[in-house]
């Protein structure tokens, strides 16, 4: 038995035995025999539930729905009473229980219903968005942060959270990479165990934890144009090396569930592939859970011309390997009872997918313990330890783009006044970031805000805006009407702009915050340029001619064109959640120590795009820098880059062997010293070049990281094991994964610019 199924079926013991009785029986390996008999019970239990279940009924279980006003669709309480699967956009504890009363009471097999929600950085304590955590390379705290998310939203009833958000991606104009962990498959896999841990913990049925819903399976990061939704051709090489590899990290973590994509993947729709949903999810990844359709996608078979109609768009997404339909509107699932009468469906097919549902609802413990405390809910939200967690995970989030003759951090005994300016500066949602709602009551703080509450007595903080954001809505189908006829913002007049930089000059330092509005980005928040929104631009050039020092906080989700004269200091502080004002004084005045590193490639402009780091070797290399005849090809900062208010040196790389046979693994060290006054941390990163074989490989690869605090003068010898798991890549020729005999180059430095200095061979 292998260690993960061994881990799974511990899980359902686990369960099962808060309920029901497991004795332990004499003279056996106690783990074995109670596992199996474990598993015994909980698909009896399944068996007799389904045995009883009408086919209506089990078409019911496999749905997902929001009730959102939409004509002719059934209202939650309808849904309840008719016992649905699964409610989703629901977060009040009392509105919970509510529906769960109704479906208990008054549907026939009294089975709980699930309630799932988007709980993508936190629900009423927000930690920063994704791509602001992959930033920290530090798992460990992800972890911690989605445990705390998982807590919060397990205490207020939701048991099935729609993320981690898993999408590679090297389009920045694509809104939603803010939504996941940025442009490199090693990365993005560490990320995804890490969440994947916090959110379920370790088995899946851990209290306090939810359910993980791992998306969007696949390649909906690579969609045409960086445009939100558009097909995505995604060649198998691709595939396999850099969009699936974070799913198989967060299956191997034990996800109970994934959700399937929008777009379709090189022409076929992701909720009615049969090749990707079975070969590959279930075949190649052995992902056991339950497969839920994105919102409306079972739907969306028809508008992508796939499916004739309601019916075949049903049966195909079913017998494809979609498990459960989640729609806003009518359902199309309840279609199915007429397929499988026609025969269209099969009844084992069914069955399956309904088990799949019914399993997660035992192992959440949902048949024993339905309702939620109420009382419990809200005093278990936003407590003292999960703000101060979020004010860790914003500090540990920033990385530091530039600065100048150290200008940051700044002395607190020099500094008399600061001037706060930017539309996001004062704004208290927007450093929320995108998939937090009103109704949680999420804690917010303005920077400004945060600023004055914690920069030191006698230092004053002023504010002002300077320009307005662009209005952007999405939304309700009446924002996306308002979006599409949308009205140029009204255009600012220059009084905003002279009133800041009066400011900026009355001050001692100015804190520029600039960036995107949350709703700027995200889903539906693709853009075809990476300027400054508005005239934040002008903004910028006008405090910049100041010549007052001016610090640059980022609050964006996506990297941006600073055009003319940078500022003397940039700090990306993403969208950092709920406690951005705290952590970034804390970050200004050198309380905290920025050590993060950009998870994707900042280009120089969209024209860019798509540009990465791990690109392959083609015709005239050294020319490469002059791939376009009017700009460099390089990108402003490479992928990894970060600095800190101290600095590191790395002395050679070693290795513990020069020659190793394909399967076997080689230890790799360096050691890294804090070569700067002040104590920080710095993310000692690992990349591999194979020079030949089967197939031409990419110029580096990542292929392990440590984020690592060092005292100043300090030094430490970092390792890592290169195992045949670093050194396999699919091979699209072969259709395989490889090993080949080949030279490897590595690196091991600051960033994705970190020289090689040593090799080692691979020979058979
Ligand atoms: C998004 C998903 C999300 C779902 C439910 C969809 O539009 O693509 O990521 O989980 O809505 O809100």
């Amino acid at each position: 038995m292998g260690v993960g199924k061994r881990a799974s079926l511990l899980a359902i013991s686990w369960l099962l035995a808060a309920s029901a009785v497991t004795p332990a029986v004499a003279d056996a390996p106690l783990e074995e025999v109670t596992t199996a008999r474990a598993q015994r019970q909980l698909d009896a239990r399944i068996r007799r539930l389904l045995a009883q279940m009408t086919p209506e009924e089990k078409a019911a279980q496999l749905l997902t729905a929001a009730g959102m006003n939409i004509a002719n669709a059934p209202d939650h309480d309808t849904r309840a009473r008719s016992g649905v699967g699964s409610i989703f956009f629901v977060s009040k504890p009392a509105e919970i229980n509510r529906l769960q009363k109704l479906a208990l009471d008054n549907s026939r097999l009294k089975i709980p219903i699930l309630f799932g929600y988007d709980v993508l950085h936190g629900l009423k304590t927000v930690f920063p968005v994704p791509i602001g955590l992959a930033a920290s390379w530090d798992p460990e705290l992800i972890e911690q942060t989605q445990a705390a998310a998982a807590g919060e939203a397990r205490g207020v009833g939701i048991g099935w959270v729609f993320g981690p958000m898993l999408d590679v991606t090297r389009d920045p104009r694509w809104g939603r990479i803010v939504e996941g962990p940025g442009e490199d498959p090693y990365l993005a896999s560490a990320i995804a165990r890490a969440q994947v841990r916090g959110l379920q913990g370790p088995q899946l049925g851990t209290p306090g934890r939810v359910v993980a819903g791992a998306k969007h399976f696949a390649g909906y990061g690579a969609g045409s144009g960086g445009r939100d939704y558009d097909e995505a051709n995604v060649s198998d090489a691709e595939l396999w090396n850099v969009y699936l590899p974070p799913f198989r990290a967060a299956i191997d973590a034990g996800a109970g569930n994934v959700m399937a994509a929008y777009m379709p993947l090189n022409g076929i729709p992701a909720a009615g592939n049969h090749w990707l949903l079975n070969d590959v999810l279930r075949g190649q990844l052995g992902f056991k859970g339950w497969v839920v359709s994105d919102n409306q996608a079972v739907r969306n078979l028809l508008t992508h011309g796939f499916a004739r109609d309601r019916s075949d768009a049903a049966e195909r997404a079913l017998n494809a390997g979609t498990d459960m339909e989640m729609a806003t509107g009518l359902s199309n699932f309840q279609e199915l009872p007429a397929s499988l009468s026609a025969g269209r469906i099969s009844g084992k097919r069914l069955n399956e997918a309904v088990a799949r549902v019914l399993a997660v609802k035992f192992r959440l413990g949902l048949f024993d313990h339905p309702y939620v405390d109420e009382k419990a809910a809200s005093d278990g939200l936003a407590s003292r330890e999960s703000l101060d967690l979020a004010v860790r995970a914003a500090e540990r989030s920033a990385v530091l783009l530039r600065n100048e003759n150290g200008l940051l951090p700044l002395d607190r005994t020099k500094i008399h006044s600061i001037a706060v300016i930017g539309p996001l500066g004062g704004s208290t949602r927007d450093p929320a970031g995108p998939w937090v709602f009103a109704e949680n009551e999420p804690v917010l703080q303005s920077l400004a805000d945060g600023l004055r509450q914690n920069v030191a007595n006698g230092i004053e903080v002023s504010y002002a805006p300077g320009v307005t954001m662009p209005r952007r809505l999405i939304g309700s189908p009446i924002e996306m009407m308002d979006r599409q006829y949308s009205r140029p913002a009204p255009a600012d007049d220059d009084s905003g702009i002279a009133q800041a930089t009066a400011l900026a000059r009355s001050s001692d330092v100015a804190i520029l915050v600039l960036g995107e509005g949350q709703n700027m980005i995200g889903e539906m928040g693709s853009r075809s340029s990476l300027d400054l929104p508005g005239r934040q631009q002008d903004l910028l050039d006008s405090v910049l001619a100041t010549g007052k020092p001016v610090v640059v906080v980022l609050m964006n989700g996506r990297p941006l064109t600073l055009r003319g004269n940078l500022p003397p200091a940039i700090l990306e502080l993403w969208y950092p959640g709920s406690q951005g004002g705290t952590a970034l004084s804390r970050l200004l005045f050198g309380d905290a120590v920025p050590g993060g590193k950009l998870p994707y490639t900042w280009p120089r402009s969209a024209g860019q795009i798509p540009t990465f780091y791990a690109h392959l070797t083609t015709h005239d290399p050294k020319g490469s820098e002059r791939r376009y005849w009017d700009d460099p090809s390089s990108p402003v900062y490479p992928f990894g880059f970060g600095l800190s208010y101290t600095t590191f040196s790395y002395k050679a790389v070693q290795l513990d062997h020069s020659t190793i046979r394909p399967g076997a693994s080689l230890t790799t060290s360096v050691q890294v010293t804090n070569s700067g006054p002040r104590a920080g941390d710095e993310v000692v990163q690992l990349y591999l070049h194979q020079r030949s074989g089967s197939s031409a490989r990419p110029v580096r690869e990542l292929k392990g990281f440590r984020r690592i605090h060092l005292d100043a003068g300090e030094t430490r010898t970092v390792s890592f094991e290169i195992s045949p798991e670093q050194l396999r890549y699919w091979n699209a020729a072969a259709r395989d994964w490889m090993i080949d005999n080949s030279t490897f180059d590595v690196a091991i430095g600051t960033d994705s610019m970190a020289p090689f200095s040593a090799s080692f061979n691979v020979e058979r």
